[in-house]
Formats: C-alpha cells, sequence, structure tokens
C-alpha cells in the first residue's frame, strides 16, 4: 500500500513554541507531532515524525526513505538556505516531496528568501503556521492516491 509517510523537521524545530512565537506560533513539537500523528491515522497514512539539528543526520534519514517511505513531508529550517547536500538527497528520492514552512520565508531577510530545494520538490507550503503540517498530510495523502 502506498501509504506511508514521513515528515521530516530539520534544526531548532524541536524548540517550537519556545523560539520566536511571533514566526513560529506556540504550538510546542510534542502537541505539532500528535496533531500530525493523529491527522495521518485519520487519513490512512502510517507517519513517522522525525527531527534533527545535524545536516548529516537529515541525509541520512532522506536516503533511508527511499526505501522506507511514499513521501517525504520536509520543513528542512535553517538548512532550506545553505543545504547542497539535503537538496542532492532529496533530488535522489523519486516519489512525492513537500517542502514546508511555518512562517512565511519570502516575507523575511533576504537570506531566508531563497530555498535550495524548491525546484526538485513536488510542491509547497508556507506561512500558514502549523496548520500548514496539516495541510501537507491531507496533500501528501491526494498525492498517493493518485
Ligand atoms: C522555517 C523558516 C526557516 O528560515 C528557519 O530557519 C526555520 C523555520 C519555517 O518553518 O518557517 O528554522 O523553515
Amino acid at each position: 500500500m502506498n501509504n506511508k509517510i514521513i515528515i521530516i523537521n530539520g534544526p531548532n524545530l524541536n524548540l517550537l513554541g519556545e523560539r520566536e512565537q511571533s514566526q513560529y506560533g506556540s504550538v510546542t513539537f510534542d502537541e505539532l507531532k500528535d496533531i500530525c500523528l493523529k491527522k495521518s491515522k485519520e487519513l490512512g497514512l502510517e507517519v513517522n515524525f522525525s527531527q534533527s539539528n545535524i545536516e548529516g543526520e537529515l541525509v541520512n534519514i532522506i536516503q533511508e526513505s527511499r526505501n522506507k517511505f511514499d513521501g517525504i513531508i520536509i520543513n528542512a529550517a535553517a538548512f532550506t538556505h545553505t543545504s547542497v547536500a539535503i537538496r542532492d538527497a532529496l533530488d535522489i528520492f523519486k516519489k512525492p516531496i513537500i517542502e514546508l514552512h511555518i512562517s512565511n520565508i519570502y516575507k523575511r531577510e533576504e537570506f531566508r528568501q531563497k530555498s535550495l530545494i524548491s525546484d526538485i520538490v513536488t510542491g509547497g507550503i508556507f506561512g500558514l503556521g502549523s496548520d500548514g503540517y496539516i495541510l501537507a498530510i491531507i496533500s501528501m495523502q491526494k498525492l498517493l492516491k493518485k
């Protein structure tokens, strides 16, 4: 069955709820995880919710996803703007990928306005707060049904 997805979170997202609430809201990482698990279950998806602050670890997670998951939802956080390694790893994953940002990166500092992954992903969601995760799960389920 085409129903296994992974949600990959990059650096500092483990501190959601504590860091810059004006950008990222008050939902904590654990609360977000619960919300994502619940929504995925409701839609018949099996989900793995992961986070790392380490670039190489994220590359490993993406590489290993090739044989384990049917789709990736990724908030690469700061590595979105800097990591060719994460871009290259995602490019090897030949199944649907959704890029996600809680904040609107195009309304923020200039260095955040460049994503190194946008042109290789299936689609993206940004600026809709942590609700973006729910929207991404719904979209991924539709992509996998096709
Ligand atoms: C972020 C935006 C990035 O620029 C930032 O470094 C983050 C979070 C977002 O979800 O809005 O850590 O990806």
